[in-house]
């Protein structure tokens, strides 16, 4: 330092020991510190050697500004976005992101990426359909005439024997998908298997075409909270992934979804998985008639928060029957508002999505992948559920290993 505390410094080129005043100015919009010359020739005469310095650092400056710049603002989480979508743009977690990116500004949350998908699948005619699979948009006519009403429909005994039936095919579609789910198989794949197990076994997979969404089932990998669209990504060892089946099979639908370890999974992970679970089980064991709606969301809130997770409060439970979703709303958190008291007859779902870090979503652009704000780990289960005289039938219940999840196979 000299005496008026200016920083001196000394002539970069090799030999020359002059004091240096002059910088570079690629290096200062660079951000490139200490490059300094003593005058214009010496700076020309070094200019081969010094430029390889800008094209060295140019990475390496980018990502370290960013990470300085979250030293000063810890909770701006687009600043922590922007470093995570520039530390993938290497390629380090999905390299197909480089390739293959149909959304260039949106900004990611995590380090998952869309990969391409494959061409729409047919159902055969003789197979009864929802009437939302033929519309343009996947409209479905029949649950909108229904839209905003909180009645909840009591079903007939055949009705019951209906979802019965239903509800069985879909645990059995589930089984195909999870047998065929594994390391370097795409979700692509264990879609095509889901599609051909509900045609073998005359369903629909309701999915296909609701709303629009693309696929026969939901594939939820990682920070993907649910609605995850099959596609060409390879599952990769230490994913966490959902899937998700209904089935429409003579008029009834039946739907369920379970979390599945992808080869080695880390410990939290493991905790989120069973967590999870015991959310849902916790939350069928009060099931009964008399029972309000909006108490099922306490039971897993409690058991959440006790491991240190947090509950998604975007997606709900829903009624299903001859509608794939209907009235009641069941809300998985706690001091919630959600209307209707459980009476025999009553059939609905309850599936909980539980979060590593914040409860909050939001949607990737293909308006369907809902993923956690913050980019960590998020997994769900879900069952059909049947409200009896006593107590509670688990219509999609797993009939092997005694009903535990596919997780401790
Ligand atoms: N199966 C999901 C649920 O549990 C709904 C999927 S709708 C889809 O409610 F369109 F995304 F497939
Ligand atoms: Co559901
Ligand atoms: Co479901």
């Amino acid at each position: 330092m000299s005496a008026n505390g200016a920083i001196t410094h000394v002539c970069e080129t090799s030999g020359c020991n002059s004091e240096a005043k002059l910088q570079c100015p690629t290096c200062i919009k660079l951000g490139i510190q200490g490059s300094f010359f003593c005058s214009q020739s010496c700076f020309k005469g070094s200019w081969d050697s010094h430029k390889l310095l800008h094209k060295k650092t140019k990475t390496p400056w980018l990502t370290q500004q960013l990470d300085n710049y979250l030293q000063y603002f810890p909770g701006y989480s687009i600043v922590q976005r922007a470093v995570t979508q520039f530390k993938n743009i290497s390629g380090a977690s999905d390299s197909n992101s480089s390739q293959y990116n149909p959304w260039p500004y949106y900004m990611f949350t995590g380090s998952l990426r869309p990969y391409p998908q494959s061409n729409k699948r047919e159902v055969p005619p003789p197979i009864g359909r929802p009437d939302y699979a033929d519309d343009p948009n996947g409209f479905p006519h029949s649950e909108q005439k229904l839209r905003g009403s909180t009645n909840i429909k009591c079903l007939s005994d055949e009705e019951i024997e209906g979802m019965r039936v239903a509800c069985k095919l879909a645990r059995e579609v589930l089984d195909e998908g999870v047998k065929a789910a594994g390391i370097g198989v795409t979700t692509d794949e264990v879609d095509r298997i889901v599609h051909e197990a509900a045609v073998e076994r005359e369903c629909y997979p309701s999915p296909l075409n609701y709303h629009g969404f693309p696929k026969s089932c939901c594939t939820s990998i990682n920070e993907v909270i649910c609605h995850g669209i099959p596609d060409m990504r390879p599952l990769q060892n230490g994913d966490i992934c959902n899937i998700d089946v209904t089935v429409y099979h003579r008029n009834f639908h039946g739907d369920l979804n379970e979390t599945l370890f992808i080869g080695e999974v880390n410990s939290i992970a493991r905790n989120l998985v069973k967590t999870t679970w015991e959310c849902l089980q916790k939350s069928i064991e009060i099931v009964k008639p008399g029972v309000k709606y909006r108490d099922v969301g306490a039971v897993i809130q409690k058991h959440a928060h006790s491991q240190g997770f947090s509950v998604v409060r975007s997606y709900c439970g829903h009624g299903i029957h001859q509608l794939f979703h209907t009235a009641p709303s069941v809300p998985h958190y706690t001091k919630n508002k959600a209307v209707g008291i459980m009476k025999p007859g009553h059939t609905f779902t309850i599936e909980p999505m539980i979060s590593e870090g914040t409860w909050k979503d939001e949607q990737w652009p293909d308006n369907w992948t809902a993923v956690t704000a913050d980019g960590k780990l998020s997994a769900q289960f879900e069952e059909t559920l049947l409200v009896t005289e006593t107590g509670v039938e688990i219509l999609t219940q797993r009939r092997e290993r005694n009903g535990q999840p596919y997780f401790t196979d």
